[in-house]
């Protein structure tokens, strides 16, 4: 397994300097001002995060830029998008279609270029603004519209869509609820006979070696400094950590854990208890659960399969690895049976709950065990 991506940090205890003597002195005025000046002034060419009518935390994150940059630089989600749309175009020609959270616009754009008459997106956030200017920009300022607001609470201009499109997919793939929103939307403005784009959803989980990270992730807060942290470290067991794992590192192969037909689902599927199954492939400790997905889009022409599986080049989903208490010492044709149960937190319903039971049947059989971790 890889370490988290290197991100550039500033030196701790190092201060920002908030103007640099002697540049951008293009006034005539000091460029240095008090902390207090630099808060009371006014940005106004800054983008305004966040408005008075937008306090959920949720959405002002997806106000930001940054967020949909990691996402428009992500290839492998990108580009199935708009393989799937553009390849489609057949399909799109002349319809009516709808982007559930359609943030920046792209793909709304996507489907305004494979033909579509009318496309709605419907955006929560502040970047719903800048999507309006950009679909102006590119020419499709009278295909495109953009209403900002919640999915659940909006009114759109007309009774029915021929193509719900949307990227509602979070980390273990139902993180952030999301999909309920596509969900509703479907209910309540897809045709009978309309599409959906992706139509297919499934979640998988494998187990794998992971020894080094392992040690560096939890092993790490056994000692810190000469003072005893071991306490935590059960507590961190809890949190599922997102990272890439190396497809060398898998033990089993896959167990699908979760199909949804995104065209006949319901809310309450996205709760689900599933059990598994996995047969060991190679004598090897056992540290972790790997969970990714992957989504179908089978209404385009060829179906594309957007996948965030380990032997697949990375997307900003990584996989999901849940680290198990003890490590499981496993030999060639073992059997690791249990259940996954997953449901949203009763608190924060974009949080999830995750209950795992497990055993070993082997060599070294380990009896059924089971525990907790909270996808935040
Ligand atoms: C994963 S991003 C995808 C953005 C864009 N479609 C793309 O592919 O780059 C999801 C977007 O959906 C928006 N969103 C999530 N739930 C929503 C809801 N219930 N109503 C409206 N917008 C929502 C978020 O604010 C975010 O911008």
């Amino acid at each position: 397994m890889s370490k988290q991506r290197k991100v550039a940090k500033r030196p701790a205890g190092e201060a920002f300097h908030w103007v640099a003597k002697g540049e951008g002195q293009t006034t005539g005025s000091s460029p240095e001002c008090s902390l207090e000046e630099f808060r009371s002034s006014e940005w106004r060419h800054l983008p305004d995060g966040g408005s008075d009518t937008n306090k959920d935390y949720y959405f002002n994150s997806y106000a930001r830029f940054g967020i949909h940059e990691d996402m428009l630089k992500d290839q492998v989600r990108t580009g199935s998008y708009m393989r799937a749309i553009l390849g489609s175009a057949e399909l799109f020609q002349g319809k009516t279609v709808l982007d559930i959270g359609s943030g920046t616009g792209i793909l709304c754009l996507f489907a305004a270029k494979a033909g579509a008459k009318r496309v709605f997106g419907i955006e929560c956030s502040d970047i719903a603004g800048h999507a309006t200017t950009i679909a102006k920009q590119n020419g499709y300022g009278e295909v495109i519209t953009y209403i900002q607001g919640k999915a659940e609470e909006v009114e759109l201009p007309v009774d029915k869509v021929d193509i719900i499109i949307s990227e509602w997919m979070g980390y273990f793939l139902i993180y952030e609820s999301m999909l309920d929103s596509v969900l509703f939307a479907r209910d309540k403005w897809l045709k009978a006979d309309g599409h959906m784009f992706p139509d297919h959803a499934r979640l998988y989980v494998a187990a794998a070696e992971d020894a080094d990270y392992r040690a560096d992730k939890i092993g790490f807060w056994n000692h810190i400094r000469g003072f005893e942290f071991s306490p935590l470290s059960s507590m961190v067991l809890q949190e599922p950590i997102s990272d890439i794992v190396d497809e060398s590192s898998l033990v089993t192969p896959p167990c699908c854990v979760l199909e949804l037909d995104l065209c006949k689902c319901s809310t309450g599927d996205l709760d689900f208890l599933a059990p598994f199954s996995l047969r060991v492939a190679r004598k090897d400790f056992i540290h972790s659960l790997v969970v990714w997905f992957d989504v179908t889009f089978g209404a385009a022409s060829p179906a594309v399969v957007l996948s965030t599986a380990p032997s697949k080049p990375g997307t900003h989903w990584k996989q999901t690895v849940l680290y198990l208490d003890e490590p499981l010492v496993a030999h060639c044709g073992d059997a690791i049976s249990g259940t996954l149960a997953v449901r949203k937190n009763l608190q924060n319903h974009r949080d999830l709950d995750v209950k795992l039971a497990y055993e070993l049947q082997g060599e070294v059989p380990k009896p059924s065990t089971i525990q907790y971790f909270r996808v935040r």
